[in-house]
């Protein structure tokens, strides 16, 4: 019988140790530690001989003799997501595709790789019957004849059907539900899911072969998250959104082959994802003209402006306690600005409600939300609209001065291009910026007073 063996595993950061830790010295996080039991001899043997049989082929090279062949990146057809990957997915890259369950990560990718063309794939479901998937592939309606399902999750068996098929592309499907023998634990642990992990980039860099992992996280992050995974990977995308809304956003977390500022938009549909590629228009359809608590702020996501409506509600506290509520923005932030507004417009909102909503489910982590934040909040509170083809920009310091903003030029040639006529911005911004060739209107601001002046008479 194989001899067994205990190693913990930090349930975070995924570092290992002998013996249980109540705090992990690698990320500092409180009891993380997990117990996992191994094999010793499979483990010791395993990889280890695996490894130095293959050392042998490789030789150390001088980086002036590595060859990029043209052909690194295979296109995805698939616009958005070519983007966030850094222009394709490159050959022998690990890319792990994070988000919670039911958010659309299989749908995406089943989309996708059912429209390529040319490229054999193999897509690997621990989760899915193939019946089940064929099923979602007629939703989405794609036809692919170099598309291969195999149901599978043993990582030994996964190598087996890699070698019959030979696939350009590997999709498992999802990380967390293969499992290697080499240990004994079950599969979705620490320990699994870095070992399967492993393995799979081993084999991506031997073979040249992209490989893509679904990875799923939950809120508390109980099951070994992608936290776990993102140092062996190349790639991190992380798919994001409120899944009662249609929105959903890929963001790059991580990327070992391009910027991580880039963001892909989809809108989920009846029949698969849809890519928004002008993501102001989707987010700005309802005509608010006239309502109060309406403010339209112009924010910047990954590297595309866009703008992207901010409702406020405020009203008196029907209950002794005030309650505080914000969708797609950090409440903490919220309260902050709040604080701002009474200490500074001298406006009573202590005893208020004040519940905020940035439209479309999408969370926004921009400061530059901060001007049509309070707007909207000021809006609500006294009743009166903002005036139509008015929209804003500006981080909101704590003494109320509205402070400069990055790509400020790219935020205002988006809301001319879209038809608005005023825009209030930082006063800071504005230096040597030339606005003569403009049609919109720029207003230029300091103080939280003088906005509120600007904007309300
Ligand atoms: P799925 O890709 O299974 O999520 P994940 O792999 O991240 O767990 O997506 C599941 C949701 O997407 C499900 O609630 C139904 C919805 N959906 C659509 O709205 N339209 C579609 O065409 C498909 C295939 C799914
Ligand atoms: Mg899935």
């Amino acid at each position: 019988m194989a001899k067994t063996k205990s190693v913990y595993f930090c349930n975070n950061c995924g570092a290992e140790s002998p013996k249980w830790i109540g705090r992990c010295p690698v990320c500092g996080e409180w009891n993380t530690y997990v117990e996992e039991v191994v094999s010793t001899k499979s483990a010791a043997g395993g990889r280890g001989e695996f490894g130095t049989m293959e050392q042998s082929k490789v030789r150390p090279q001088r980086i002036d003799d590595i060859q990029i062949t043209e052909e690194s990146r295979i296109d995805l057809g698939n616009g958005e997501l070519n983007r966030v990957l850094g222009g394709g997915l490159v050959r022998g890259s690990l890319v792990l595709i994070g988000g919670e369950p039911g958010i659309g990560k299989s749908t995406l990718i089943l989309q996708t790789v059912l429209a390529l063309k040319g490229q054999k794939v193999l897509y690997v479901s621990g989760e899915e019957s193939a019946r089940q998937l064929k099923l979602r592939a007629e939703r989405i309606g794609g036809n692919a004849p170099d598309c291969y399902i195999v149901c599978e999750t043993s990582l030994e068996d996964i190598f087996v059907h890699i070698r019959n098929v030979d696939p350009d592309i590997v999709v498992i499907d999802s990380i967390q539900t293969i499992a290697t023998s080499a240990m004994e634990s079950s599969p979705g642990s620490v320990g699994q899911v870095r070992e399967c992990a492993a393995s799979l980039l081993k084999f991506a860099k031997q073979t040249n072969t992209p490989v893509l992992l679904v990875g799923h996280i939950n809120k508390e992050g109980s099951i070994a998250g992608p936290k776990v995974l993102e140092h062996i990977v190349d790639t991190v995308l992380q798919f994001e959104g409120d899944r009662h809304y249609l929105y959903r956003i890929l963001r790059s977390i991580k990327n070992r082959f391009g910027s991580t500022s880039e963001l892909g938009i989809y809108e989920m549909r009846q029949n698969g994802l849809r890519e928004v590629s002008n993501p102001s228009e989707m987010l700005l359809t309802q005509n608010h003209e006239g309502l109060s608590g309406v403010a339209i702020a112009v924010t910047i996501e990954g590297i595309r402006p866009f703008l992207i409506e901010t409702q406020a509600l405020v009203s008196t506290a029907a209950y002794g306690t005030p309650q505080r509520s914000a969708t797609g923005f950090d409440l903490r932030r919220m309260n902050m600005l709040l604080a701002v507004l009474e200490k500074r417009v001298g406006f009573k909102l202590a005893q208020k409600d004040v519940f905020l909503n940035i439209a479309g489910g999408i969370k926004v982590n921009d400061p530059a939300m901060d001007l049509a934040v309070i707007s909207a909040i000021l809006s609500s509170n006294m009743d009166m609209a903002i005036e139509a083809g008015t929209c804003m920009t500006g981080e909101v310091g704590l003494s109320g001065e509205i402070r400069p903003i990055n790509r400020i030029e790219q935020r205002i040639l988006e809301a001319e291009k879209l038809g608005f006529k005023r825009m209030l911005i930082p006063q800071n911004n504005l230096k040597g910026f030339d606005t003569s060739r403009l049609a919109i209107e720029l207003v230029a601001v300091r103080k939280v007073e003088e906005a509120f002046r600007q904007l309300f008479g």
